[in-house]
């Protein structure tokens, strides 16, 4: 247990990684992170939703839908399966909950895959969020919805296929769903002005779209938190994305639309290889506060739903690259929790064996990235206790 310590505080600024905890208080907290012994099998009470329940924090991770016993990111892979239990108070369906899973016409619904998903979040006693009602996104709706004929009334007729989407699938899993991304990736990031569908074009106007998924949702879902979800970031290169995103959230005030919180993906990257992790931590946190300042003082509450952590900027080296992965996710999580809006933290995903990050911006090197808590073969990483580091830091939220 002290070598991970001793690792990753080697790269860090001692302050930085042990913040106000004593040792001992950090070794409990990394109770079960050694490297011979997986943390899933440790003491209970020590898995990472666990360690942020004390600061009323709540931890969780997306998850999959794979055949049974096939090695996925599924509760059907045991493993897998012991992972999400120990760590995570809440799930998110990877993929399952989106359009292009359930509808795959527009006469069809298929809830099987996300109904056994659901099953075993309630039956595990794990809470669930719901991603995402609408991705206003072509690249990722149904090609059947992007070349859909919208008829000689293409208002109405897109109307009614959002009601009937957004009300099906609110009305199907009713409180089990307490949290929804009503809409995703709206915001075009190099424009900052709404991407267009097939939904905006047949109704006039995105705003027009994204509303009335909101006041669907609400009707239907009214128990349920309503957040809109994107990727604008804090490294530099995100400041147009930002300000559209600023500018839609200001729209939802003045249109009265019914929007609960922002959900901040947080799909981060260290991009500049040679600037210490600590550096970018810095130069980074200003102008990320702008952005969050500006966000909780239309009085939107925060979500973080999708955290993981690129490191094509860093060296080829494991150990250098958890260490700086580890620093850079807990300088920006402790910024994070430092509003108190801040309750829910979900990774996408809870290792490096599997999920989008085998694929989405490669390393230059080919070298697998190294962005989620556990590693390849599901061992904690530094990230880990990075991200348990950083609850133990945080000011308790007021209960909600
Ligand atoms: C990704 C999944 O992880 C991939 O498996 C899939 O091919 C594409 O979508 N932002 C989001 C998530 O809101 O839904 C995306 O998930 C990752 C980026």
């Amino acid at each position: 247990m002290m070598s991970e310590v001793a690792q990753v505080d080697g790269a860090l600024n001692r302050r930085m990684l042990l913040g106000t905890a004593s040792a001992a208080g950090v070794a409990a907290l990394l109770g079960g992170c050694s490297a011979d012994r997986p943390a899933y099998a440790s003491v209970p009470g020590t898995g990472l939703h666990a360690i942020g329940a004390s600061r009323n924090i709540r931890f969780g991770s997306a998850f999959a839908w794979a055949p049974p016993g096939e090695d996925a990111a599924s509760f059907g892979n045991p493993a897998y399966a012991a992972l999400l239990q120990a760590e995570c108070g809440m799930l998110v369906a990877e993929n399952q909950m989106k359009w292009q899973a359930l509808r795959p016409s527009p006469t069809q619904f298929d809830f099987a895959r996300f109904d056994a998903m659901a099953a075993w979040a309630q039956q595990q006693g794990k809470a669930l969020r719901g991603h995402t009602l609408l991705w206003h996104y072509d690249r990722w709706l149904p090609d059947w919805l992007n070349a859909y004929d919208y008829g000689a009334r293409p208002e109405a007729e897109a109307e009614r296929l959002l009601v009937e989407h957004v009300r099906t699938v609110t009305a199907r899993y009713g409180t089990r769903i307490a949290s929804y991304d009503v809409v995703n990736e709206a915001v075009d990031p190099d424009a900052g002005t709404l991407r267009r569908t097939s939904l905006s074009r047949a109704m006039g106007s995105a705003e027009a779209v994204l509303d009335l998924a909101f006041h669907t949702a609400r009707a239907h879902a009214p128990h349920a938190e309503l957040v809109y979800n994107d990727y604008m970031s804090w490294e530099a290169g995100n400041e147009r994305h930002r300000e559209g995103v600023l500018q839609l959230l200001q729209g939802f005030r003045t249109r009265g639309t019914p929007v609960d919180a922002l959900g901040v993906q947080s799909h981060l990257a260290i991009f500049d290889s040679g600037v210490p992790v600590a550096e970018l931590v810095e130069r980074q946190s200003p102008a990320w506060r702008g952005f969050l300042d500006a966000v909780v003082a239309m009085g939107y509450r925060l979500v973080i739903t999708e955290l993981d952590t690129r490191d094509r900027g860093l060296p080829a080296d494991s150990a250098t690259r958890d260490a700086g992965v580890a620093a850079y996710t807990q300088g920006y999580l402790e910024l994070m929790l430092s509003y108190p809006q801040l309750t829910d933290v979900l990774t996408w995903g809870l290792a490096d064996r599997y999920g989008w990050l085998r694929t989405f911006d490669q390393r230059p090197d080919g070298l697998p990235t190294r962005g989620l808590p556990y590693d390849a073969d599901l061992r904690p990483k530094p990230m880990r206790a990075a991200i348990a580091q950083a609850f133990a830091n945080a000011a308790p939220r007021p209960a909600r």
